[in-house]
């Protein structure tokens, strides 16, 4: 095996060409392309895997967040606690109801929000916290719940990197008030373009997500409020009823890649592997390791024809948007990891000996130093 990709998704689709194609055409012999049978499988088929009683598709995993915690009433003057590790729609979501971002510092082994800054950043003003479970590593849920539940505060799960993970044999998504799910093409769970679902078992978020995410309407020409168009396309609902009957098995695929990594990698030096929480299964959206040099590595690895990424290069407190380098300081732990972490090739179609070409790579780097 020569280079190793990042990541790449045609093996998915060749998997399940048949089934696929078979799904698409019926789809376009209907020509109803927006909602319809397709969305509401899709959002059955997802609320049963997830483990909640209802799932509404829309249009994004930015849009599944903005609206959970629009349905909450989250507005102007009111803060939500996030993690700065993370992509910046988590934030974004903050920012589209008007109301202020918190960022807790992250935990060094584990790269996931910190319970015990959660508990320090708490204000009067908290109205939420939104954990993020991180390259599909669940959170420590457990102990953010149970803050949260001494404080009244909803807690909301951004679950876009962590379709199917677990804790104590729960899916997240299914133990917050809501999950926000991504199907971003590369995600655990992707279509073939943008598409995104919350998940949930209270009833009134479901109605206000599904209502506002259609121009505010649940009767075809009944606008109940002013909404938006953020709704999931019918399409992308019928690639994701398939891909959906794969998860599991993509995921205990990951878990492979990842466990080699990890048996491999702890031995050397220069790098520390990723931890996880006791009674959690990982699903390894991403595989992250810390690594001395960093850069140097990256450039190594490149010109032996291996894809890395970095998640993030930028904690979001660092973010112009958010207030930019004069915040340097204010987050330690994170801004600590975002100059050490790489992010190694990982997808369930990865074979073995690709995996053992990037061990080889790195151990060239630093043992044998070629
Ligand atoms: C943790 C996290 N939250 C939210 C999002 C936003 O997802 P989408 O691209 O579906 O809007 C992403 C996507 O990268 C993500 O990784």
């Amino acid at each position: 095996m020569e280079g190793v990709p990042f990541v790449d998704l045609y093996p998915q689709y060749s998997e399940l060409k048949n089934d696929i194609d078979a799904a698409l055409e019926q789809v376009l012999k209907n020509s109803w392309f927006i909602g319809g049978k397709p969305v509401f499988e899709f959002e059955n088929a997802l609320a049963a895997s997830v483990g909640t009683t209802l799932a509404v598709g829309v249009a994004n995993a930015t849009s599944a967040l903005w609206l959970t915690l629009k349905a909450l009433g989250i507005g102007p003057g009111d803060e939500v606690i996030t993690t700065p590790l993370t992509a910046f729609p988590t934030a974004e979501a903050i920012m589209l109801n008007g109301a202020n971002v918190v960022f807790a510092d992250i935990e060094e082994e584990t790269f996931q929000i910190s319970p015990a800054e959660i508990e320090r950043k708490i204000s009067p003003r908290t109205k939420a916290i939104l954990p993020v479970h991180l390259y599909g590593i669940p959170v420590n849920l457990p102990r953010i719940q149970e803050i949260a539940t001494q404080r009244n505060l909803p807690v909301v799960e951004d679950c876009a990197q962590a379709q199917g993970a677990e804790i104590l044999g729960k899916r997240v998504g299914s133990m917050g008030v809501a999950g926000c799910f991504s199907f971003f093409p590369s995600k655990n769970l992707g279509c073939w373009g943008d598409g995104g679902a919350v998940c949930t078992n209270v009833e009134s978020i479901a109605r206000f997500v599904r209502m506002f995410a259609n121009h505010g309407r649940l009767e075809k020409f009944t606008h109940e409020i002013p909404g938006a168009n953020e709704r999931l396309d019918a399409l992308h609902a019928s690639v994701l009823r398939i891909k959906l009957t794969k998860l599991d098995e993509w995921n205990a695929k990951r878990r492979v890649i990842a466990d080699y990594y990890s048996e491999k990698l702890s031995k050397i030096e220069e790098v520390r592997t990723p931890k996880t929480y006791e009674n959690t299964t990982p699903v390894w959206h991403l595989y992250v390791i810390r690594a001395k040099d960093r850069d140097k590595l990256a450039k190594h690895l490149k010109e032996k024809g291996i894809g890395t990424g970095l998640h993030y290069p930028l904690p979001l407190h660092l973010q112009p948007a958010m207030g930019g380098e004069q915040r340097r300081g204010e987050l330690p732990v994170v801004e600590k990891a975002t100059q050490e972490i790489l992010s190694l090739p990982m997808y369930p179609h990865l074979p073995l000996e690709g995996a053992k070409r990037v061990v080889q790579e790195i151990e060239n780097f630093y043992v044998h130093k070629s």
